[in-house]
């Protein structure tokens, strides 16, 4: 098979919720379509608690999938399907949202019972900011939940995107009598014993033991205000993540799992062209390249390694193969390199655009590098920085340590663990992160990897907002809303919280702040 195919072949998204929604119980319903697991119930161990905060490999263990085996692949009908975990709870870091820059559509899960919440919210920011396709499934219809028409209201009025079911409920909780298919034209009945019916409309007027619940005349009504005051199906919307297919079932039961699966993936867009400093790079294009979004250390206890996550973008990628890396135009022979499934690693021979590869880092790599075989030498277009949540002071402990604690800083920042700012006029260092877990595996690594101590000292959750330089008037900021300058120097103020910020806008219309999340690139705001 020759490389567009292959390419062609290729689904690779990641499924985002809020936690508890349903993403584990979801993505083990995939394993199982995909043969990769038995039984339900494998995919777990996140209810472990606490954890130790000394062994990051220990925290490793404890979470299981939802750190380490953050890839998942599987062959399904005639796809190739990549998985991307991004991980919830505290695990929720950069790590998560640079995921979705490696992905070509994401699965949105909403709890059914709750409607959107703040985490779904955080994330889906982000693949709209990029332009991202996005699916959503309403899970856990077998529960007394919320009005279906109220849920498809509250994601197009917080999310701003249009909404277009592709399945219809009937019922919901103890009532629960299964979903329309409006796509393939068939009513999907919930049989309530791990199985369901497939009725063809035609067919269904011979089956009253259905079509005589009211919950059925009532979501057929439904059906045809959908019809006429619905906005159409409009496959460029969802390519562009101006309109998002929606369907409802419950990935426990499971009930409508397959329908949605079939049809996502059946929608779901191939491995799109990419831009690079070289114009638009084609996925079927012959020489190889990619970029890594991600660099995770000591992911085997055994050798402490770190592994750079690679996304395959053009070409195929063979083990053993040489790549240019085009940050420095070295050269190197990628001889180790392996596909992540759940929580063992294979070797892997062979990739093409969107699959994911981790190859053996020697500590070379940085997040957001291209690496590419051939002549041309280009680079993706940079990741975008993130705004984080967090913030810290830090220092080393041991102060006959700085030189050693500045060097393990400056490389972990490079690397993209971590962000750094520093006050004006002070020489405090202030880092920043997303989740509280960047934290600890900072901390962590200081040690182990720097043998250095180091102390932090929370100052809190704020809102990051950038400032134009010409407009920096130092005095006008303190402790509580303070002056910072991120890795390029450009300005930003942590505001201590939503109402010092409104406070601000409101005394100081004309200085203008801007919201990473609320521009397209970062970039952008400098221009
Ligand atoms: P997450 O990864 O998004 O955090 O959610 P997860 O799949 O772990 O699901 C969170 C809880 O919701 C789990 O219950 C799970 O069994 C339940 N759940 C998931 N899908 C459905 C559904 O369709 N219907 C219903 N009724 N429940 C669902 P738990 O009691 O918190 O965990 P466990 O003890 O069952 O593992």
């Amino acid at each position: 098979m020759n490389i567009k195919e292959e390419m062609k072949k290729r689904r690779t998204f990641a499924i985002i919720s809020h936690p508890d929604a349903g993403k584990t119980t979801m993505t083990e319903k995939m394993l199982l379509f995909g043969n990769l697991i038995r039984s339900a119930g494998t995919v777990k161990g996140k209810k472990s608690g606490k954890f130790a905060t000394s062994d990051w490999m220990e925290i490793e263990k404890q979470r299981g999938i939802s750190v380490t085996s953050s890839v998942m692949n599987f062959p399904y009908k005639d796809y190739q399907v990549n998985i991307l975990d991004t991980p919830g709870h505290e695990d929720f870091s950069e790590d998560t949202y640079r995921t979705l820059t490696a992905v070509d559509s994401v699965v949105m899960i909403i709890d059914g019972t709750k409607g959107i919440e703040a985490q779904t919210i955080k994330l889906f920011k982000v693949c709209k900011m990029r332009g991202i396709p996005i699916f959503t499934f309403i899970n856990k219809m077998d529960r007394e939940g919320r009005d279906p028409f109220e849920l498809m209201e509250e994601i197009e009025e917080t999310l701003n995107i249009e909404t277009y079911p592709i399945t219809w409920p009937a019922g919901m909780g103890k009532r629960f009598l299964g979903v329309f298919d409006r796509n393939h034209e068939q009513f999907v009945h919930f049989t309530g014993n791990e199985s369901e019916e497939y009725i063809p409309y035609s067919e269904l007027d011979q089956r009253t033991d259905i079509t005589e619940h009211a919950e059925f005349s009532d979501a057929q009504d439904e059906m045809l205000l959908l019809e006429e005051a619905g906005d159409s199906f409009d496959m460029d919307k969802v390519l562009k993540g101006d309109q998002t297919p929606v369907f409802f079932g419950s990935a426990l039961a499971p009930f409508g799992v397959e329908t949605f699966f079939n049809t996502f993936i059946d929608m779901a867009p191939e491995p799109a062209p990419r831009r690079s400093t070289e114009g638009t790079v084609s996925p079927d294009h012959e020489e190889f390249s990619g970029f890594i979004f991600k660099i995770q250390a000591n992911m085997n206890p055994q050798h402490r390694d770190r592994i750079a996550f690679v996304r395959v973008c053009s070409g195929k990628f063979e083990r053993g193969m040489n790549v240019t890396l085009s940050r420095t135009g070295k050269t190197f022979k990628l001889a180790q390199s392996q596909q992540f499934v759940a929580s063992s690693r294979g070797t892997v021979e062979e990739g093409y655009a969107g699959d994911i590869i981790g190859i053996y880092d020697p500590n070379v790599y940085r997040i957001g590098d291209t690496i590419v075989t051939g002549r041309r030498n280009f680079e993706y277009d940079e990741l975008p920085q993130f705004p984080p949540e967090l913030f810290k002071k830090v220092t080393a402990k041991n102060v006959m340590k700085a030189k050693q604690f500045k060097k393990g800083l400056e490389q972990l920042v490079q690397e993209g663990a971590i962000q750094l700012f520093k006050r004006y006029r002070f020489e405090d260092y202030i880092i920043g992160a997303v989740g509280e877990l960047q934290y600890e595996v900072f901390d962590y690594r200081m040690k182990n990897e720097y043998n250095v101590e180091i102390e932090l000292t929370s100052i809190g959750e704020r809102i990051p907002r950038w400032l134009k330089p010409e407009q920096v008037d130092e005095s006008l900021f303190d402790e509580r809303n303070m002056l910072v300058q991120d890795r390029e120097g450009n300005p930003l103020v942590l505001f201590k919280n939503d109402f010092s910020l409104r406070w601000f806008i409101d005394k100081n219309p004309d200085i203008e702040l801007i919201d990473l999340f609320e521009v397209n690139q970062y970039d952008q705001a400098y221009e």
